[in-house]
């Protein structure tokens, strides 16, 4: 570690990071990869703040008052829409970025608190169906995995168009961790890199889409919800197309958005932040008439969702639900510090652990090594995510008695104010103490 020495001046441009990546890129010749979002600071919910009620507005009393927090997603044409007593669900992971103990501690955990878990690339695993009630299955551009007879097993489907984390990319799964499982599953040979595909193989625009959303709705007898996931960039236009073709529910993941692996010149400056783009698919929505509409079609935003008052702010800001996959990770166990040692042979630190894609996770977690794996308890890893999840959910109930909202759903951008114009502008929402929100949309 360098110390700090007067008279020594970091450049602002060329920081020891910097500095440090040009050195590790002119040594092996190869692009950094690794897994988590964004680690560059972003304009995000951080920069919002909630307008609790005083004299103009009262607030609910905590003790006596009810503040609801269901949610029914994908009511626009299924016969069975998913009915969730909470609007934190956890993200598409894929099994074989996760460990099997892992998925079935992700379903363990949302099942006790009333929650749906996603598949992810790499198919459906016996652990997460037979733990997660609710449990939506990813249909994605690499199909990896991907089985009619899950289909149906599954209580949605979520046709992944993109990741926050890398819009217009596909993932990695090297070779270590393609063991003979994952490798089944996928149909790839193991201990071979693999790619996962950037778009999918039948089709290049929105009107497949609705030929694709069709598809899946006769296979599965038109009872279960079509979700649409798309990476946060053209969001305005992108929620409007998924809505045309057919999308029961949209998920929006902005570029704070975790991932397994890929490239982190992608992570880092492909894609929009989360709050700019969770105003834009709302506008989206409400033009075409189906935000908050009976029927309509919910929004579920993700990227860089860590506490209860971001699950509030992005409901208050318009979305029906969110969605979590880095918080959930660390919620199992993942960075945990009484691994710290580890981590640092590594040549990581509990709280930096992003090296996902090497298998070596010491939690136990992102690792597909029998001995690694074995570290991991699912049971507890239940435990912990049921409690983290009830831990978001009454700190956005809180917020919410405190704006006078007897549900989550009633929480609205009226309640917020920004700290900062860049928050402003992009949430739409004035800034502290004045009536200011800058700039206007101008799509
Ligand atoms: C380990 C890991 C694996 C992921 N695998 C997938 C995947 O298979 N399919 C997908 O659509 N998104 C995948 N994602 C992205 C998540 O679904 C979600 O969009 C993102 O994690 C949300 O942001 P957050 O991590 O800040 O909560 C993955 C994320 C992580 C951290």
């Amino acid at each position: 570690m360098t110390t700090f020495q007067p008279g020594l001046r970091e450049s602002a441009t060329f920081d020891r990071n910097v500095i440090h990546e040009i050195q590790r890129a002119a040594e092996t010749g190869i692009y950094d990869i690794r897994g988590w979002g964004a680690k560059r600071r972003l304009p995000h919910f951080d920069d919002l703040l909630f307008l609790g009620s005083s004299m103009s507005r009262y607030p609910l009393e905590g003790y006596r008052e009810k503040c609801e927090t269901d949610v029914v997603l994908g009511d626009r044409h299924a016969k069975y829409p998913l009915h969730l007593d909470i609007p934190v669900t956890i993200a598409g992971m894929s099994f074989g970025a996760l460990s099997g103990r892992a998925k079935e501690a992700l379903g363990r955990g949302a099942s006790e608190v009333g929650t749906s878990t996603t598949t992810g690339d790499g198919g459906m695993t016996t652990e997460e169906r037979g733990q997660s009630k609710s449990l939506v299955y990813q249909y994605l551009p690499s199909r990896y995995g991907m089985n009619p007879d899950d289909l149906r097993k599954a209580d949605a489907i979520e046709i992944v168009l993109g990741q926050g984390a890398k819009p217009g990319g596909g993932g990695m799964l090297l070779g270590q961790k393609i063991t003979e499982r994952v490798a089944g599953m996928r149909t790839l040979p193991v201990g071979i890199d693999q790619r996962s595909a950037c778009r999918h193989p039948d089709w290049t625009g929105p009107d497949d889409l609705a030929i694709k959303i069709i598809e899946l709705r006769e296979i599965t007898g038109r009872e279960k919800p079509i979700y649409v996931k798309v990476g946060a960039t053209r969001t305005y236009y992108d929620v409007k197309l998924a809505v045309k073709a057919g999308a029961d529910v949209v998920v929006v993941d902005g570029m704070q958005g975790g991932t397994a692996a890929t490239q982190d010149v992608f992570i880092e400056h492909v894609g929009i932040p989360t709050l700019a783009a969770l105003p834009q698919a709302v506008q989206a929505l409400q033009e075409m008439g189906v935000h908050r509409t009976p029927g309509g079609v919910q929004l579920i935003v993700s990227g860089g969702i860590r506490s209860g008052a971001d699950v509030a702010k992005a409901m208050a800001l318009g979305a029906d639900a969110v969605a979590i996959g880095t918080a959930a990770l660390i919620a199992l166990g993942d960075n945990d510090p009484k691994y710290q040692a580890e981590y640092a042979k590594l040549g990581s630190a509990a709280g930096f652990y992003d090296d996902f894609q090497d298998g070596k996770d010491p939690a136990g977690i992102t690792t597909q090594d029998p001995e690694l794996q074995a570290r991991f308890d699912p049971i507890e890893g239940g435990r912990r995510l049921a409690n983290y999840l009830r831990v978001l959910t009454m700190e956005a109930q809180t917020i919410a008695r405190a704006c006078g909202k007897s549900h989550l759903r009633n929480l609205e951008p009226q309640d917020l104010v920004a700290l900062t114009i860049e928050s402003a502008a992009m949430a739409r929402v004035p800034l502290a103490g004045t009536e200011w929100i800058p700039g206007r949309a101008t799509f």
